[in-house]
């Protein structure tokens, strides 16, 4: 299935991270991280930006923000949040000329990308544009999401066991818990990935933390009470190596050598 009909047929994403407490916890996370690495009034490429979820609030903070999607009705949205300009676009193969921006954002085409060497151009191009010193922050979703989702839930049955094994086994996700077939990576593979496209300094943090799948259990009710302890524990775990892949999403941070 192409993107344009699977984001036009599933649910709306322009609420992906309102819905659910994962998803809460995605947005607090992902904007909490970004704003600890980002420089001051940046020039900021979103490649994968859906509907501007997040340069809807990095252009509130100042940054010039350019989207880039491959769904034209997330880049329709994009284009209407004030002091965002978005195109139709695909990560592997950018419009924009050599070193124009500080800051690249792949908060999504990592996992979209299941073969590594369309995954491998796509950081090639993020690269490119960048300036020397300029920042990459990419997105992968963790290969034990699905164990730790239907564990929390209650519903890893028998049937589910070989796919959630196969995942984390491989990296290949074949839609058994909702969303397409997609790439998904262990912490350390995401961090060579990126280091293999030639960037220097790549950290790679934990984005939820260890309480999401708690969070879903507890109901969307619950969140308020139980958001703060959550995002404490996300950012204690967020580096140590033997907690980071508990995280429904891993961030990569890294910069373009001067
Ligand atoms: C789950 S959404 C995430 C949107 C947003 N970045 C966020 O973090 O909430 C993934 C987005 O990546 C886009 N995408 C996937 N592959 C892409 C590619 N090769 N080039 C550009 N966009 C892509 C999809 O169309 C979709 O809008």
């Amino acid at each position: 299935m192409d993107l344009a009909t699977h984001y036009g047929t599933g649910p709306p994403e322009h609420d992906r991270l309102a819905r659910t407490p994962h998803g809460r916890l995605e947005y607090l996370r992902t904007r909490a991280l970004l704003r600890r690495f980002l420089p001051g009034r940046a020039r900021v490429l979103d490649a994968g930006g859906g509907t501007g979820v997040h340069a809807a609030w990095l252009a509130a903070d100042g940054h010039a923000v350019h989207l880039v999607d491959v769904v034209p009705d997330h880049v329709a949205q994009a284009a209407a949040l004030p002091g965002v300009t978005a195109e139709v676009g695909d990560a592997r193969r950018l419009g924009s000329p050599d070193s124009c921006f500080d800051v690249v954002l792949l908060l999504g085409p990592l996992y979209h990308l299941v073969e590594g060497a369309e995954r491998a151009r796509a950081l090639g191009e993020a690269r490119r544009v960048l300036r020397p010193g300029g920042v990459l922050a990419a997105a992968g979703i963790s290969r034990y999401l699905s164990l730790l989702e239907t564990a929390a839930a209650g519903t890893l049955t028998s049937d589910r066991a070989e796919p959630v094994r196969q995942v984390i086994e491989t990296g290949a996700y074949d839609g058994h818990v909702g969303f397409v077939p997609t790439h998904w990576h262990t912490a350390a593979e995401l961090r060579d990935e990126v280091a293999a496209a030639g960037f220097a300094e790549v950290d790679v943090y934990g984005v939820e933390g260890p309480a999401w799948a708690a969070l879903d259990a507890a109901g969307v009710e619950r969140f308020d009470g139980l958001v703060e302890g959550a995002l404490r524990a996300a950012e204690i775990g967020e580096r140590d190596p033997r907690l980071v892949d508990v995280s429904a999403h891993l961030l990569a941070v890294a910069r373009l050598a001067r």
